[in-house]
């Protein structure tokens, strides 16, 4: 096991306050690392205020909760995630303070920054229920509750002023003060337990198998493998349902690319960044070679929108343009993107070659401008179907320096994906069904990050970063007896292979198990059926009743809500019975048509009208009957 270095926290702890400082805790849940970020600006400006003393602690490292009730202040940090849940590292310290062993708080002040995006249902609700639970066991707010949408930093800024500000009037303890009185415990007790395995601490698991499940016989068709990493003697364990996060390397072509965009050294030595998982284990550099810091810590494809501002300021500040000859070739595509751009930008797709369509040709500089006032939603479009790479040929003129294009850079980030194995099967591995993306933009061929890196260039023998990812929203009944219908075209059938498994490995003598029902859908049998062989034998035994929807074998596609239609009766008899029903797999067309089939079923079966189905589907949501583990 790699060895710890001290945290932040730690390490303020160990540097101690001074004798007028007042101890302050900034407490952050995180799942993309947006928490920490706004979390580590605001212990920057607690320090500056040079009269607080403040600390930064991660609830995924206090899952078992700490002593709140030695505080005197809090300022917490969390983001909320997909139906309103906490970051799932942050969870268990979440359902800790919601629950019963959370300590009264009567001496502590605190403020909540909650992160979210409004486009869901739930927007902050992390956030907001965390607030309402500190005010309800005694505590006192003493600025009120930012709700942030997205990256909003204007709002967030407000926030951190208002929480500085709001500490700095109050009459906290200093730390000195404070011995042997009520807060006498006020920081004492920062030392996070043995470390788990983690985003910020991944296990280097040992790639023990990785096998091809599909006949690709033209370049149109999709591959899908199955990776099976050894878990050795890390102790982690699974259960079905559960995800595999898998820390990714970017692809060396893509990252010599940006390199030459770049116009620097692939050695130059440039800091590691703060969120760089190693950070928290051996390494002790602060520096490394630009190549390996891109390889590992940077997403190379969508930058923050700040990126246009550091290519304006350098365009700014010279007139040499930094054009490289090859760079202006293969960009002038066009693509039905650009239209949503400001009037007649880069219509052509090179802001060098000036616009032919009719405005007069503008300047690189004035097209930054543009794109610059355009505002957040074309930034985005602009930046969609283009790599860091594509953002710094298109402004050739700029000559922006290094650390800031790296402090434009967006980390990267891990992949999840489904567990496809059970830990009943006796093996110390866990095992992964990934399908390799590929696809064009701007002319360009293009590549899945982590896919390609699980089916390219990682070989048997190596080992891969990973971590257990909690799926608590996605389980099997407590009951075996309970009947289970799953629905997983394509690669969302990862899970179910793993629920299989476990019910039937786990089987004791004698008990029955619950009907199983399997809706799998593919392009065709001879293809694309993944672990064919394995349904068909289950369902051969009678273990499993399956439904397959081959799309592409007839004349007309069929799907597996078509295969959930004509079986009615027997999805509507198995619900009625207690029935758990599980969905996985696309969330961007095939989950709505399967709840919409589901919808019909219910309402068709029922004789009630729509809005008594949608009742029924919501009561079996309410009872965690309703599964879904969708991505798109
Ligand atoms: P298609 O590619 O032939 O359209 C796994 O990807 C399977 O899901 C394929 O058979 C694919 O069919 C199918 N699929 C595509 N769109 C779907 C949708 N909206 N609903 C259900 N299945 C879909």
């Amino acid at each position: 096991a790699a060895t710890e270095s001290p945290t932040d926290a730690e390490s303020i702890i160990e540097a101690g306050p001074g004798p007028e400082q007042k101890p302050v805790t900034v407490l952050y849940g995180t799942e993309y690392g947006f928490s920490k970020e706004i979390a580590e600006k605001l212990l920057g400006k607690l320090k500056e205020s040079g009269a607080l003393w403040p600390r930064l602690l991660d609830m995924a490292e206090h899952p078992e909760g700490y002593p709140l009730e030695a505080e005197q202040a809090l300022l917490v940090v969390c983001s909320t995630q997909g139906d309103g849940v906490p970051p799932s590292e942050a969870r268990e310290f979440c359902d800790w303070l919601a629950g019963p062993a959370a300590p009264k708080l009567a001496g502590l002040n605190f403020s909540i920054c909650a992160l979210g995006d409004t486009s869901y249902t739930h927007f902050c609700a992390c956030g907001k229920a965390i607030d309402s639970r500190l005010e309800q066991l005694g505590a006192k707010r003493c600025a009120p509750r930012a709700d942030i949408n997205r990256e909003d930093w204007k709002a967030v800024d407000a926030w951190i002023e208002s929480a500085v500000g709001s500490l700095l009037e109050l009459p906290l303890k200093t730390l000195v003060q404070s011995t042997g009185g009520p807060a006498s415990g006020v920081q004492q007790q920062s030392a996070p337990k043995q470390k788990r395995w983690g985003k910020q601490r991944p296990y280097y698991g040992r790639v023990v198998a990785i096998e091809g499940l599909c006949n690709i016989t033209s370049s149109d068709d999709k591959d899908t493998i199955r990776v099976e990493v050894d878990l050795g003697d890390s102790a982690l364990t699974y259960i079905p349902g559960d995800a595999l996060g898998i820390l990714p390397t970017n692809c060396p072509q893509g990252l010599e690319e940006l390199i030459e965009a770049l116009g620097v050294a692939r050695d130059t030595q440039v800091p590691v960044p703060s969120w760089h998982y190693e950070e928290a284990q051996a390494r002790t550099e602060i520096t490394m070679p630009l190549h390996e810091a891109l390889s590992l810590c940077y997403d190379l494809r969508a930058p923050k929108p700040e990126l246009l501002t550091v290519l304006l300021s350098s365009i700014q500040k010279s007139s040499q343009p930094r054009a490289q000859n090859g760079h202006q070739n293969g960009f002038a595509v066009k693509d039905g993107i650009d239209a949503k751009l400001p009037n007649g930008y880069l219509a052509n797709g090179h802001a060098a070659n000036g616009l032919q369509n009719g405005h007069a040709p503008v300047t690189q500089e004035e097209k930054l401008k543009q794109l610059i006032a355009s505002g957040e939603a074309s930034i985005e479009a602009y930046f969609e179907p283009r790599h860091v790479t594509d953002v710094l040929h298109d402004f050739n003129e700029a000559n922006p320096d290094l650390q800031k294009v790296l402090a434009a850079l967006r980390p990267l980030l891990p992949r999840l994906y489904s567990i496809s194995s059970s830990m009943l099967e006796g093996q110390r591995s866990v095992q992964i069904t990934v399908a390799t993306v590929r696809y064009e933009s701007l002319g360009r061929p293009r590549i899945g990050v982590t896919s390609t890196y699980l089916a390219e260039r990682l070989k048997v023998g190596d080992v891969v970063p990973v971590y257990i990812h909690k799926n608590p929203d996605f389980r099997l009944p407590e009951d075996p007896a309970r009947p289970i219908i799953m629905v997983g075209p394509g690669t969302g059938l990862a899970p179910f292979r793993a629920f299989m498994q476990e019910r039937l490995l786990g089987k004791a003598d004698g008990t029955s198990l619950g009907q199983a029902v399997l809706y799998f859908g593919c392009r065709r049998s001879d293809q694309d059926y993944l672990y064919g062989d394995l349904l068909e034998g289950w369902a051969a035994s009678g273990s499993l009743t399956l439904f397959t929807a081959f799309s592409r074998q007839q004349a007309h596609k069929v799907y597996v809500q078509d295969r959930l239609r004509e079986s009615g009766q027997l999805l509507w008899r198995l619900l009625e019975s207690g029935g758990h029903f599980y969905v996985c797999g696309d969330a961007a067309h095939m989950a709505g048509a399967v709840e919409e089939a589901l919808l019909a079923i219910i309402e068709a079966q029922q004789g009630n009208g729509p809005e008594a189905a949608r009742a029924y589907l919501a009561d079996l949501t309410a009872q965690q009957r309703y599964q879904r583990d969708i991505w798109y």
